[in-house]
């Protein structure tokens, strides 16, 4: 049985027409349905607006499809749970609340007693690089460093599925390739399922084992590539490693071409049985 099953997932928006300014229906997902194996990484690719956090919202629980259905571990999902860690786009953190106890409120929702509790935030708050900053508000750090934190909360309390939005999108390249870096090794350590959204196909490569590439209007899963790269990976690698280039190059082509059929090239060395069907010309050999 897998972790996840998205069946058939569909969401309608009502917008105002531009013109007559009368309300009408906008679909943002359609016929999104996808298995997601329990440990399994997979990254979702797509052009703004195409519905990935519309998606994912849906997955989290804070909001319903109109039609279609989400099980995790064969049950409904009718509403937010502590089985899933959300990592909106933005920082949706408490502004009240100090950097250590941001970090500590999904302990505090499961009654983790305070001194595992402080010591789990120092852990978390450690691996994001905010050593010093633990007793400073949102509005005192920077965009990056509250994103820091939204990944510190949402790692403390060890949800089984993490859902990530464009997490990294807000900080510098060096924090970035560092936090990735840290959540493949969060992952592999702990197996996690994880669905992580990014604007970046270099970024969605490095980290997953499947790539979700979507396309816009309406929003839907325009392909879904198999990214068999050795493991464990780290982005310094990655960027000199042939196989991973060609991989993003094809992503890119394809999200280029949205009217294309589909089809990607890969090196065989990185194929999957179904890819490599798709790369027999004799160019590749
Ligand atoms: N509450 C809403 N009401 C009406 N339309 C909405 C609403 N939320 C999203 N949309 C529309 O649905 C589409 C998908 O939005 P969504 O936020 O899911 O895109 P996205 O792929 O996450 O984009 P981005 O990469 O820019 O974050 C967009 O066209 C957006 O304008
Ligand atoms: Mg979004």
């Amino acid at each position: 049985m897998s972790k996840i099953e998205l069946n058939n997932l569909r969401q309608i928006y009502t917008i105002r027409n531009s013109q007559t300014r009368k309300p009408e229906e906008f679909v943002a997902l359609e016929e999104f349905s996808l298995s997601i194996n329990e440990g399994e990484f997979i990254s979702i690719v797509g052009p703004s607006g195409c519905g990935k956090s519309t998606f994912l919202d849906i997955v989290s629980g804070l909001s319903k499809p109109k039609s279609g259905t989400i099980r995790i571990d064969g049950k409904l999902v009718t509403g937010p749970a502590l089985d899933r860690g959300f990592i909106m786009q933005g920082y949706a953190l408490f502004p009240w609340r100090t950097v250590t106890r941001n970090v500590a409120y999904g302990l505090e929702v499961k009654h983790v007693p305070k001194k595992e509790r402080l010591e789990i935030c120092k852990q978390y708050i450690d691996l994001v690089g905010l050593n010093g900053f633990e007793d400073r508000y949102p509005n005192e750090l920077s965009g990056g460093m509250r994103q820091r934190v939204a990944i510190a909360r949402s790692l403390a309390y060890d949800p089984q599925v993490l859902l990530m939005d464009e997490p990294f999108a807000a900080v510098d390249a060096q924090t970035r390739e560092t936090l990735q870096d840290e959540l493949l090794r969060i992952w592999e350590k702990t197996k996690k399922t994880i669905i992580f959204i990014t604007h970046s196909i270099d970024e969605a490569v490095l980290l997953a084992d499947r790539v979700v590439v979507m396309t816009p209007r309406p929003g839907k899963i325009k392909k879904v590539l198999d990214i068999n790269l050795p493991r464990p990976r780290t982005a310094a690698e990655m960027r000199v490693s042939f196989d991973y280039s060609w991989v993003t190059h094809n992503i890119w082509e394809l999200l280029q071409n949205e009217f294309d059929d589909g089809s990607v090239k890969t090196p065989l060395s990185v194929a999957t049985p179904d890819v490599a069907n798709e790369i027999l010309p004799e160019t590749q050999i």
